[in-house]
């Protein structure tokens, strides 16, 4: 009896989540889940046990949750007991995400006992320990195949924190926006992202640069992307989606190298999206082909687009650009470091790099 009433208490405060978790969510968000309806972790194909495949009398069955979720999502396809009169055994294999989480970069999971349910995000304290789990990215109880982060906890653009995100950079912002514990190296990405700059990826709003000669012919000024367009597992192996790991440095779906000392440098990743002939076409920038691919003849060694460029977004500038300050410094002769941007595909920059000052070097129409 004492059983029952507990299953009756959980299901009854279960439903005012969930009803909670709808009302957050945007229109377009809404349609999806009711079209879809019910988590996949509730349809009796995917789990045949419901609750107690992961509840014991309904307590959390606790432990190394990824282990708990790896029943299902990881190698070994373990068969689950139905509890009928004659206990039939069924498989229940999901993605096998576990692999990604081994891959030399990866949101480290393995790292137990220090996610908690009521943890209120971003973290203001630099002395919290860094963490990352399943269930801070993921709600078994909502999750469906179109919003695979429903459920979660987020934090906004503004950062106010969100008992259910509607957007999964939302749910990214919680430990790489204002959260005080990030790394040194990793910069705000609140700020990056930030609408107001003067120009960002397409992540929070639309793009401000209406035209693109790069875009591939999928995308344009009013499209959007992810966070996960960039980051996650490699894209040319992994069938599963999901930013859990990758071989590729940042974590990031394809190739791409930011430090120039690297042998082969490799900028698969903008090449996804930005065509590689009209970049190296200089289709916008007459000199991005010399900066990108160095000019052997000269000595000229190529450098990153992240020399130039911002990948995220730019407080300062047009353009993404952001200059990176291990390769480029304030011009020796005017002593700035700067850049202007003057009309349809020319402009100036005041800087030093690789030993040769721009006090200031043109280009496009303003290169007179
Ligand atoms: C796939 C695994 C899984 C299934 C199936 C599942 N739960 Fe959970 N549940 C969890 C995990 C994991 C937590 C802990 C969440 C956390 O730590 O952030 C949890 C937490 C809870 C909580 C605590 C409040 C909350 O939402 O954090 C309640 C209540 C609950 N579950 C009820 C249920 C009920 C009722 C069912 C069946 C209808 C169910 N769960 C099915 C994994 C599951
Ligand atoms: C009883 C098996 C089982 C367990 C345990 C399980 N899952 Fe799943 N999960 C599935 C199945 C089946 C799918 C659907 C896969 C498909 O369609 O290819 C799925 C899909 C998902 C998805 C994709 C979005 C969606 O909802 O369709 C996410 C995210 C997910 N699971 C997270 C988790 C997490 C986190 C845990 C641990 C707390 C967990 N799962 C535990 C069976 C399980
Ligand atoms: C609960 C906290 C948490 C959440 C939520 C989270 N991350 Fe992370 N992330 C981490 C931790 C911890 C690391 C390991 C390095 C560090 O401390 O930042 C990491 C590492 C990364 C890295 C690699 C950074 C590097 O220096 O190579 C990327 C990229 C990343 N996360 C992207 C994302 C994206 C995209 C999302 C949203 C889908 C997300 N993260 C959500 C905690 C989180
Ligand atoms: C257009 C592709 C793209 C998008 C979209 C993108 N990133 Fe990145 N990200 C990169 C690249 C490339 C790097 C590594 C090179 C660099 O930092 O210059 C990187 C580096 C990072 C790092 C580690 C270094 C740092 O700057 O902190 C984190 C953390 C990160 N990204 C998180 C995110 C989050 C969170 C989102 C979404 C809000 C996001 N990224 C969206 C391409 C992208
Ligand atoms: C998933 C697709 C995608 C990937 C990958 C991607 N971009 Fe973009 N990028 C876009 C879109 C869409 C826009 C258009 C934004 C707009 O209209 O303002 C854009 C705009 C830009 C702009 C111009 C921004 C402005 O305001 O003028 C630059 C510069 C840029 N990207 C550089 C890069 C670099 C460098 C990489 C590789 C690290 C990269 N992109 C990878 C989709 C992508
Ligand atoms: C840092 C955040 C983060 C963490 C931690 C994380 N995931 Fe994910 N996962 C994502 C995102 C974002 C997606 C969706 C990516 C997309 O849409 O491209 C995803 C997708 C998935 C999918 C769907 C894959 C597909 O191709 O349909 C499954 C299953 C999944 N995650 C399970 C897990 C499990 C199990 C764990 C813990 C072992 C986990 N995730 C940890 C962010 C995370
Ligand atoms: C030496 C600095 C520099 C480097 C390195 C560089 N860019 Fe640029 N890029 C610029 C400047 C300056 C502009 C702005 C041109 C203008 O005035 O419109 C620009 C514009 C762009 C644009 C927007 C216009 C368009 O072509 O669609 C994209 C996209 C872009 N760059 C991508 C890249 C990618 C990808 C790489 C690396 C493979 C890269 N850039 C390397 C300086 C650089």
């Amino acid at each position: 009896m004492r059983g029952i009433l507990k299953v009756i208490i959980f299901l009854t405060l279960h439903f005012i989540i969930l009803s909670k978790a709808v009302f957050s969510l945007t229109k377009e968000e809404k349609s999806i889940l009711v079209s879809s309806r019910i988590s996949t972790h509730y349809i009796s194909q995917n789990n045949p046990n419901g609750c107690k495949t992961c509840h014991s009398s309904i307590g959390y069955i606790g432990g190394d949750e990824e282990n708990q979720c790896y029943l299902c999502h990881g190698d070994s396809k373990v068969k689950l007991s139905i509890e009928t009169k004659k206990k039939k055994l069924k498989t229940v294999s999901a993605g096998d995400v576990s692999k990604d989480f081994s891959k030399p970069y990866r949101h480290p999971v393995e790292k137990s006992g220090l996610h908690n349910p009521l943890e209120k995000y971003p973290i203001v304290d630099p002395k919290v320990p860094r963490h990352a789990e399943c269930l801070d990215c993921h709600n078994p109880h909502y999750s469906i195949p179109e919003l695979p982060y429903l459920g979660a906890t987020g934090v906004d653009i503004d950062g106010k924190f969100k008992q259910y995100a509607d957007e999964e950079y939302e749910v990214c912002f919680k430990c790489h926006g204002s959260a005080m514990n990030k790394p040194p190296y990793q910069k705000d990405k609140q700020k990056e992202f930030n609408p107001k700059n003067p120009s960002y990826h397409p992540v929070v709003d639309i793009g401000k640069n209406n035209y693109l000669p790069s875009l591939v012919k999928e995308l344009n000024y009013e499209s959007k992307i992810k966070c996960s367009s960039c980051h996650g597992a490699d894209e040319r192996y992994s069938k599963l989606k999901g930013v859990h790991g990758s071989d590729n440095d940042y974590l990031l779906v394809l190739p791409y190298t930011k430090k120039e000392e690297v042998m082969i440098p490799r900028f698969d990743l903008c090449y996804k999206c930005h065509r590689k002939e009209s970049i190296l076409g200089n289709q916008s920038f007459p000199y991005h082909r010399e900066h990108i691919e160095g000019v052997k003849s000269r000595n000229w060694q190529g450098t990153s687009c992240s020399t130039c460029h911002n990948v995220h977004g730019s407080t300062k500038y047009k353009f993404l650009i952001e200059f990176n300050p291990d390769y480029v410094q304030k011009d020796s002769v005017s002593n700035k470091l700067e850049f202007l941007s003057e009309g349809l595909f020319s402009g100036s920059c005041y800087l030093r790099c690789h030993n040769v000052d721009h006090s200031p070097k043109r280009y496009g129409s303003s290169n007179k």
